[in-house]
Formats: structure tokens, C-alpha cells, sequence
């Protein structure tokens, strides 16, 4: 038994791949009872720079394909075409790296918050759908502990950057002030919210908050000073913005060609700077070959990115450092759960021998007094531990799934009895 992870990301996948195979939260349910068909624990974890599929499987080589299956049905497309981008690892590279994911080492931006709050919603959806098991739920839960650990004890997440605010650096590197500007921001979930005060406090003159649901757009705008309004109006809005963020987790296209083309009409010669970090992308790419539209999707941020991992090149050092103590941890935890159930059923089988043939001496002696008794109680069972002592250590310290079968099979040992 081992974990597995298959994925692809901003460092693997451009956004046009990525988006093929990412799961909105919406759709996360509904994923996960589609990949119940191909591994009975999984957890999917889809954000706006990552899909990844972890499971634990039994180490077969059809277990390490399954989930890679699963993926490529997601992309509709040749499998060789997933492939390049994909990543497989197994054990404990898949255990470091999925800390490493907690902890914000593996993000575009370095040291975000968010992705902590996405490996937990990820798990909790899991958990809903009855996918997660022990071993998978523990390593989750390490990951969160060495995501929070890491953000404690080092700085990689003073004065964190997050995709949002890298978004709206980015309007006003092309725009200039921001105090000049009026942004237009689709969405309303939490890439929104942090877009939204995030220009709140640049001094944006100007914030439309478009949502789906009328309730949503209301909310955010009241807590940052802007004007709501819904999907179905942004045509106005498109001819009055100088900036669109576009961040909403619909599995379509929102704004097409046609209508920021008819937007463009009604502002000759005003640009328009649209950033799209959505996944899928919510924004046809076509839009950027419009006159004076400048459109930038998320793969546009990894010059950001990149400066912002050169500035915190110590803290990743240090975070390292924790990354592989908190492994250790849990592969220490890993190595016991794999052992005791074998450990266990070693220790009742030798109990069980020596109460046996004890009982068939003890019927052959004449009858002995209860010290007589008890001395032969405690001498056979000291030969017992004695002889057991130092395999079971040796298997509580070097042990893993591999000599636990190992056991199972010269001591002919049934784990599944003992329940
Ligand atoms: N969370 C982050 O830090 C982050 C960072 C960068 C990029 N992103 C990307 O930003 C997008 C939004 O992520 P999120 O975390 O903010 O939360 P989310 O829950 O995925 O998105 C919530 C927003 O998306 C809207 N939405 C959902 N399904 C829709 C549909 N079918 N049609 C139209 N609108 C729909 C919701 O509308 P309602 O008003 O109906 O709720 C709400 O405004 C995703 O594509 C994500 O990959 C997120």
C-alpha cells in the first residue's frame, strides 16, 4: 500500500491544457464519484494552478494507471497529449510533494495562503464523498500541519502575495494609477474578494463586482465600497472599465469575442486591460487579437511569480528543512500502521502457542500450587517476548508494507481475522 499522485501544473502544463482537466469546486462531487470507479480512496485537489489526482493504491502497475486514465478521460483528447504534461510519483517523493503543495513551496506564487484552504476543501470533499481512508486522511492531515508549520516558523509567507494581488499588480503595471481606474471584477467567490480588496486598497475610483448570483455580488460589493451587478450586464460595464479581472469558477467562456468587440464600439479608442485568472478561463482567447484590448490569462504572472520566489529564496531553504522533518514524521507513522495489524496477529499467534502447550504440560504434571503455577506461567512467557523482542523491534524501526507481508506468509498469519 502506498500513495500515488498524478498531475499537472503551472510548471508542466500551459493554461490551455490545464483547464481541460481542471474540476470547479461545483463539479468536485461529481468527480469524485467518477474516479470512486477507478480507485476506491482518492482525493482531487484542482486549483487555478494544479490538478491532482491522490490515491493510495496497492503498488500494482494498473493502480498507478488508474488515476492516469481518469485524467485523460477529463481531457476528451489522444492520451499522448496529457501525457508530456503529467506528473506520477508514488510513496514518499508523493508524500513530500504534497506537503510541499500545502506549504506553498509548490505554488506560482511562493508562500500564498490560499492553497492551504484548497488541500482542505479538497480533503473535506473527499471525506463527503466517502473516498478517504486512514492512511490517506493522515497524510493529509500531516500536510496541513507541516502547511501551518512551515508559515510559523519561517518567511515564506510575510507579506504574502497571492494570485489575485499579483492580478491586479499586473492592470496597474499596464494602466498605471489605479486610483484612475475603473475595474470591473467577474466573480465572487474568494479569488474575487481578495481581487476586490486588493484594488479597494490601491485606491481603484471604480468597483463593478459581477456575479452569477445577484446575493453574492451584493455581499462583496457592500464590504469594499463597490457596485454591484450581475452576469447579464456586463455588456454596460465592458464599455465603462478600464481593467476586467475576470475570476469566476464557471466551466465556460463568459465574455467572447462579440461582446467585448460590441463593448469596444462604444469606447473608440479607450483600451481595455482584461487579466483572466480563471481555470478554466473565462475569457475566449480571441479576445486578446481585438484593437486595444490587452489580454493576459494566468500563465502571464510567472514573471511576478518569479521574483517573488527569488526574494524568499532563504525561507524556501528553511521550509525545506521542515518539509522533510514532517515527512520523516509521517513516514514513521506510515511504517506503524503498515506493521501492527502483522505485529499484532505474531504476538496473539505466539500467545495462543504458548497457552496451548502450557495447558497440555501443565494436564501431564501432578496437580502444583499456585506459585508452582505462576512460575511457569512467567518462564514461558518470558521465552515468548525474549525470542520476539528483537524482530519486533526491528520491524517497528525498518519495517514496512513488504515485510509485513513477509511475516504474514513464514508465520502463516491471518490480520484479517483479528479484524
Ligand atoms: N481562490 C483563489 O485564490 C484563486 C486564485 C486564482 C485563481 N482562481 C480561479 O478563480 C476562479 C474562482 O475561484 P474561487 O476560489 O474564487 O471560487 P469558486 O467557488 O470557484 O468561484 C466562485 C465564483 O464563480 C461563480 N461561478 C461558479 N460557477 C459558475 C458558473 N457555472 N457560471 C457563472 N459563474 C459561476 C460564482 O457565482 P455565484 O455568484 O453563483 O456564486 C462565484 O462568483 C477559479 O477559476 C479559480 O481557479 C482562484
Amino acid at each position: 500500500m502506498r500513495l500515488s499522485l498524478v498531475g499537472v501544473n503551472h510548471q508542466t502544463a500551459p493554461v490551455a491544457i490545464r483547464e481541460k482537466v481542471a474540476i470547479s469546486t461545483e463539479r468536485l462531487g461529481e468527480a469524485l464519484s467518477r474516479l470512486r470507479a477507478y480507485m476506491p480512496h482518492g482525493v482531487i485537489l484542482s486549483t487555478c494552478n494544479r490538478t491532482e489526482i491522490y490515491t493510495i493504491d496497492n503498488g500494482s502497475v494498473d493502480d498507478g494507471n488508474a488515476s492516469l486514465d481518469f485524467l485523460t478521460a477529463r481531457l476528451n483528447g489522444p492520451d499522448d497529449k496529457l501525457r508530456r504534461h503529467v506528473y506520477v510519483s508514488t510513496g514518499a517523493a508523493a508524500v513530500e510533494h504534497l506537503f510541499r503543495v500545502a506549504s506553498g513551496l509548490e505554488s506560482m506564487i511562493v508562500g500564498e495562503f490560499e492553497v492551504l484552504g484548497q488541500v482542505k476543501q479538497a480533503l473535506a470533499a473527499a471525506e463527503k464523498a466517502g473516498m478517504v481512508n486512514l492512511p490517506l486522511r493522515q497524510a493529509f492531515h500531516s500536510a496541513i500541519r507541516a502547511g501551518r508549520h512551515v508559515r510559523e516558523a519561517t518567511g515564506i509567507s510575510k507579506n504574502a502575495l497571492s494570485v489575485s494581488s499579483v492580478a491586479v499588480d499586473l492592470a496597474a503595471g499596464v494602466v498605471g494609477d489605479l486610483k484612475k481606474c475603473k475595474m470591473l471584477v467577474i466573480g465572487a467567490g474568494e479569488a474575487g474578494r481578495l481581487v476586490a480588496k486588493v484594488a479597494r486598497d490601491r485606491g481603484t475610483s471604480r468597483i463593478v463586482i459581477a456575479s452569477r448570483t445577484k446575493d453574492r455580488a451584493q455581499a462583496l460589493a457592500a464590504t469594499f465600497n463597490g457596485i454591484p451587478t450581475d452576469l447579464s450586464n456586463l455588456a454596460g460595464e465592458l464599455g465603462r472599465a478600464n481593467i476586467v479581472v475576470a475570476c469566476a469558477g464557471a466551466p465556460h467562456r463568459i465574455l467572447g469575442v462579440r461582446q467585448v468587440e460590441a463593448a469596444m464600439k462604444e469606447r473608440p479608442g479607450l483600451p481595455l486591460v482584461i487579466i483572466d485568472i480563471a481555470l478554466p478561463r473565462n475569457v475566449a482567447p480571441e479576445v486578446g487579437q481585438i484593437a486595444n484590448v490587452f489580454l493576459y490569462n494566468i500563465d502571464a504572472l510567472t514573471e511576478i511569480s518569479n521574483s517573488n520566489r527569488k526574494q524568499r529564496e532563504g525561507a524556501i531553504q528553511q521550509a525545506e528543512g521542515i518539509i522533510m522533518s514532517e515527512v520523516d514524521k509521517f513516514a514513521a507513522w506510515w511504517r506503524d500502521f503498515e506493521v501492527k495489524p502483522v505485529l499484532g496477529a505474531l504476538m496473539s499467534k505466539a500467545e495462543e502457542i504458548r497457552a496451548a502447550q502450557l495447558n497440555k504440560t501443565l494436564k501431564k504434571l501432578p496437580p502444583l500450587s499456585d506459585e508452582q503455577r505462576q512460575c511457569l506461567e512467567a518462564m514461558t512467557r518470558s521465552i515468548v517476548t525474549r525470542l520476539l523482542q528483537d524482530p519486533i523491534q526491528y520491524i517497528k524501526t525498518n519495517g514496512n508494507g513488504n515485510h509485513s507481508e513477509m511475516l504474514k506468509e513464514i508465520f502463516q498469519l491471518d490480520t484479517e481475522a483479528r479484524g
